[in-house]
């Protein structure tokens, strides 16, 4: 049994997940591979290949450990809490989505390895959104990262060709055609890895909780720019960041469906200047590789994901040499059983 979870590149919609708002995104052809073989033990004998390194656990009693390993005990636990025998096993993992950099590798691990187990136990797949929900409990729970369901959604839903425009309120899809013509995609990494758990991301939820407290409404999909006066900075700051975040998502579909490159291009651009000024999100390698590929010929660059290092996306015009370290993305299929 195989499974592949794949990665994801966000084009517009950031920090926007964990806060009711919107978002457009879609699953890449990168992620983790996870082969899944049952054996007649009651371990978990995990090989991280990449890194050559292991993990032996109790499947029913696996208690936490750093790193990797959370996410492979988070996710044996938390398939075995929603009812599911998970047997014992020995898993394999290879991936090629870089860790840790913005482009969602942690839920291509999730998504590829509970699909995987699924398949081993042949039961049928659990509702998709369930699972979504199952995988970012992992990484609440196990990992100690507050994050969204923006990776899960995109990696079980996402399909080739298309992004999504994603209603975090609803939970609502809608596919949109992402035909940019002889336009190109790509990420460049911005060589500062950075961990979710660790970083200013949990912090930036507690500071969108406490805005939300402050004016008393639910979510910030619920503020309204009149009651940006009512909050001290820089809590105001960051729920402006998420109002006109949410709007430009809308921009960017319409931007899409018309195929107005350009409009594009200028709605990237807008999303990173706010997740860097607004939201305080950014660093300084993060600011010389969106220079750097700006000064290369892309029309529009952004930071993508949590923030604080990692992948910049960036959309070049037709004809433009790419920079070296560029990696061109385009929407891939979502996580999917690979062989039985
Ligand atoms: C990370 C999290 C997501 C989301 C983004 C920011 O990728 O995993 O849930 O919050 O950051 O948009």
């Amino acid at each position: 049994m195989a499974a592949f979870g794949p990665g994801r590149v966000n084009l517009v919609g950031e920090h926007t997940d964990y806060n009711d708002g919107l978002a457009l995104s879609f699953p890449i052809s990168l992620g983790v591979t996870v082969h899944a073989e049952a054996t007649d033990g009651a371990e978990i004998q995990a090989l991280a290949s990449d890194i050559g390194e292991r993990d032996v656990f109790p499947v029913d009693r696996p208690r936490n450990a750093p790193g990797w390993r959370a996410f492979v005990r988070g996710s044996v636990a938390e398939l075995t809490a929603a009812g599911h025998q998970v047997p014992g096993a020995r898993l394999r993992f290879s991936g090629t989505v870089p860790q840790g950099s913005g482009l969602s590798s942690s839920a291509a691990l999730e998504v590829g390895l509970c699909l995987a187990l699924l398949g081993l136990i042949e039961e049928p797949c659990p509702d998709r959104m369930d699972l979504a929900r199952l995988c970012s409990r992992v990484e609440n729970q196990w990992v100690g990262a507050q994050t969204g369901l923006l990776d899960q959604i995109t990696a079980l839903f996402g399909n080739s060709g298309e992004a999504l425009r994603i209603d975090f309120r609803t939970l609502e899809r809608e596919s949109v055609p992402l035909h940019i013509d002889e336009w190109t995609l790509a990420t460049v990494d911005s060589g500062e890895p950075r961990s979710l758990s660790t970083s200013g991301y949990n912090q930036r939820r507690d500071e969108c909780r406490l805005a939300c407290e402050i004016v008393g409404i639910p979510s910030l999909r619920d503020m309204t720019p009149d009651d940006l006066s009512r909050l001290p900075a820089p809590l105001d700051e960051r729920a402006r960041h998420i109002i006109e975040e949410n709007a430009r998502v809308d921009a960017a579909v319409a931007a899409l469906r018309s195929h107005d490159m350009c409009s594009l291009a200028l709605v990237i651009s807008a999303s990173h200047r706010s997740v860097r000024d607004l939201y305080g999100a950014s660093t300084a390698a993060v600011e010389a590789t969106v220079s750097r590929v700006l000064r290369s010929g892309a029309a529009g660059a952004r930071m993508m994901g949590g923030g604080f290092g990692g992948h910049v996306l960036a959309l070049f015009p037709p004809g433009c040499e790419l920079p070296v370290d560029a990696r061109r993305v385009s929407p891939g299929p979502g996580g999917h059983v690979i062989a039985t």
